[in-house]
Order: C-alpha cells, then sequence, then structure tokens
C-alpha cells in the first residue's frame, strides 16, 4: 500500500528536545456495510511525521485545511491513537504509559483550542471551568489556596477577578479564549498545543492573544506548538515552522530561513500567496497558482504526494517515489527530490500563459497580460 510505505526522514538534531515525534501516522478507517463492519479503505491523515522540539521553543505547523494539523496534535496527546510511530516526552515514551501515569504526564501537555465558545461549557461558570481542571489532577487545595490560584490565573492571562462568576457567553471572543488559556495554564504544563489559537478572532484582537501567548511562555518557560493555517500568524510566534501537506511535512526551517528562502515547491506558493505591502515588489511579484484542490487523504497520489500540483514536477521519481524530509541547508529540511536544482534555477517550473476565460467559457485570443508572472500548474 503506498500510503503506509515507511519513509525514512533524517531527524532533526535532538539537543534538549522536550517532544519528539517519531513517524507518528494516524489512519482511519472507513467502514461500510449495514452494520459498518467492513473496513473498506482508510483516511491517512498523519502519515508518517517526524518533528522535535525544543524546551522553550516555539513551533509552528501550517498547512491548508484538512491536511491533518488537528490530527496531529491530538495523537501527540492521545486524544486519537496513533496507527503507527511514538512520541517521545521529556525523555519517556508516551505509549509506554496507562492510566495513572499517563494523565500525570497529560497534565504536563495541555490543549488550547480554535473555537473558546464551543470548547468551554456555557453551562459552567468560569470559576468552575478553571476549578474542574485542578480537580482532575488533584491540584484544587481547598478554598482559599485554591481562590488565590485562580485569581492569580486571572490575572496572568489579563483578566479581572470578577470574570469567575461570568459565564463563557458574557465574554467576548478573545476574553473567552484567555479563559481557555488560563484553564490550560491552571495545571502548570510544560508544553501547549495550541490549535488555531486566533483563527476565529478579529484580526485587531489575534494580535493580543499572540501577545499574551508570547508573554507567557517568557514569563512561565513553556514550550509551544502553535497550529495555524494563516502563515501570517504563524510567522509572528514561531521560531521555527513545518510545513505539512497532506499528512506528511514537506518543509521545516528557522521561521526567518522558511520565510526568506522557502524551498519546497508548496512553501513557495503558499508564499505567494501572501501580499507584499510594498506596491513596487508587490507588482513584481511571481504569484504561483495552485491548480485543483487537495487530494483526498484517503485516496492521496503516488510518489510525492504534492506531484500533481507541482509546478516543478519532473517526468522521473515525482510520481513514484516517496521523498522523504532531509537538510538542504543547514537547520532546513525539504521532502523534495529536487530541492537543490530548483534552488539554483537549474530545474525552471512550467509556465502557462494563463487566459481569460469569458463566460461562455470560449476563450478569446487575447492572452492575459499582467504585471506578475503567473505560473500555472499543468493538471495531469
Ligand atoms: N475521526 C476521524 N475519522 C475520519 N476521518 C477524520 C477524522 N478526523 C479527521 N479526519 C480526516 O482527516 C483529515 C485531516 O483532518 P484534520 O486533522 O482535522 O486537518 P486540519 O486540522 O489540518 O484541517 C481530513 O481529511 C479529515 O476529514
Ligand atoms: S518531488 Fe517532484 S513533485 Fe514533489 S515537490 Fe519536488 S519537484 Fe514537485
Ligand atoms: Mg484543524
Amino acid at each position: 500500500m503506498t500510503a503506509a510505505e515507511p519513509v525514512q526522514a533524517e531527524r532533526a538534531p535532538e539537543g534538549d528536545a522536550l517532544i519528539s515525534i517519531e513517524g507518528i501516522q494516524v489512519h482511519f478507517p472507513i467502514k461500510r456495510g449495514v452494520f459498518l463492519d467492513r473496513t473498506v479503505g482508510h483516511v491517512y491523515a498523519v502519515d508518517g511525521v517526524d518533528l522535535s522540539i525544543r524546551k522553550g521553543e516555539t513551533y509552528g505547523l501550517v498547512g491548508e485545511s484538512g491536511c491533518g494539523k488537528s490530527t496531529l496534535g491530538r495523537a501527540v496527546l492521545r486524544l486519537t491513537e496513533p496507527t503507527g510511530g511514538r512520541v517521545v516526552f521529556d525523555g519517556t515514551d508516551l505509549s509506554t504509559l496507562k492510566g495513572e501515569a499517563l494523565r500525570t504526564m497529560r497534565q504536563r501537555m495541555q490543549m488550547v483550542f480554535q473555537d473558546p465558545m464551543s470548547s468551554l461549557d456555557p453551562r459552567q461558570s468560569v470559576e468552575s471551568i478553571l476549578v474542574e481542571g485542578l480537580r482532575a489532577h488533584g491540584l484544587d487545595k481547598g478554598k482559599e489556596a485554591t481562590g488565590k490560584r485562580l485569581r492569580e490565573l486571572l490575572a496572568a492571562v489579563g483578566l479581572p477577578s470578577t470574570s469567575l462568576r461570568k459565564y463563557p457567553h458574557e465574554f467576548s471572543g478573545g476574553q473567552r479564549q484567555r479563559i481557555g488559556i488560563a484553564r490550560a495554564l491552571a495545571v502548570e504544563p510544560d508544553l501547549i498545543i495550541a490549535d488555531e489559537p486566533v483563527s476565529a478572532l478579529d484580526v485587531s484582537v489575534q494580535a493580543q492573544v499572540v501577545n499574551l501567548l508570547e508573554e507567557l511562555q517568557e514569563k512561565l518557560g513553556l514550550t509551544y506548538l502553535v497550529i495555524a493555517h494563516d502563515l501570517a500568524v504563524v510567522r509572528h510566534i514561531a521560531d521555527r515552522v513545518g510545513v505539512m501537506y497532506l499528512g506528511g511535512i514537506v518543509e521545516e526551517a528557522s521561521s526567518d530561513g522558511l520565510y526568506a528562502e522557502p524551498l519546497h515547491p508548496y512553501t513557495r506558493a503558499l508564499l505567494s500567496a501572501i501580499p507584499v505591502p510594498d506596491p513596487v515588489v508587490e507588482d513584481r511579484r511571481e504569484r504561483i497558482l495552485l491548480k485543483g484542490d487537495l487530494p483526498s487523504p484517503a485516496n492521496p497520489p503516488t510518489g510525492c504526494r504534492f506531484h500533481t500540483r507541482c509546478p516543478w514536477r519532473q517526468a522521473t521519481r515525482c510520481d513514484t517515489e516517496r521523498p522523504a524530509l532531509r537538510e538542504v541547508l543547514p537547520g532546513h529540511r525539504v521532502a523534495c527530490h529536487w530541492a537543490e536544482d530548483i534552488r539554483s534555477g537549474a530545474i525552471k517550473p512550467h509556465e502557462v500563459e494563463a487566459v481569460l476565460v469569458e463566460e461562455d467559457g470560449i476563450s478569446p485570443d487575447v492572452p492575459l497580460v499582467g504585471p506578475a508572472s503567473v505560473t500555472e500548474v499543468l493538471n495531469p
């Protein structure tokens, strides 16, 4: 089965990694039949991801919706049981833990979700939401100590202590996300997995929440895995960034390195879609338009998962051999057979002249001459 084909990635240096994710796979069975008793296939949501995060580091994970980011986050915490691979947290292989030991370890890893409204119980006051977390981990130390702890938590996320008696609907979206963060912090975690923490918020509020996360990291020495579909959010907050496509990481580098010189064709396409504030640069900017939607993770393309949309696709290897994530520049890993040749310019993208399509579907003979050079994917 091509989708499950193991790919040996070069591992990033472990160093003082707080968490190492090694070859993690999550394959969801697709069931059919009257009793849903037949497995007719799998959704290869996460298919062999290797990454490690150092203590105190922020790792940003980006990619289109449906590429497997949330599933990866859940698999790390074993909220979804991985099909393969392992997660080593602070030296312990999580798959070896059960019951109490797993619960204790989980306390050190907390999740912040995208939509605070759906992750906070509307019938519970803020006080009871926060106390619940403390209790679950045996940290409710009596009325006085707990009351003090709750006020500290609210102060840490910039909310007044009068918030304790209120209910989630009485807050704005940004304030609710602050409550979600306070709930995660209540059990004093080392790692926070924030899954699209600001995607549901207004742009002006997004910056405030991102700043709060950064402040808390500095104060409490937290390690973050921040998941986002928006490259701009991750650029601001992350030390290193991993770009995900159809269940795998296709590129990983320091945040500065990735944005300065994206090497994987997919990353190039993603970054080329972000407008540049300088109008002169913006006019000359190359836009890479990807044709077609993300293929289904139930039936991923053979070889390089990106070959059906890749403007640099070559006649050999691309559709037969899955490229491993390998170091192409120091600390900069890329899963592309042709990364060096693409970087040097020896391999050029396939250029297709964009043509105007009129409403009747017949293209006029005049090619579209625009200020930007438009590279389109030749769809096979
Ligand atoms: N419990 C599940 N059962 C079956 N398929 C799932 C399940 N959860 C997620 N998926 C599928 O796995 C793929 C990855 O989903 P997800 O991890 O939510 O992506 P992302 O967070 O990047 O948008 C999607 O195709 C999604 O439909
Ligand atoms: S391996 Fe081939 S198809 Fe995949 S990104 Fe590289 S050039 Fe494109
Ligand atoms: Mg998601």
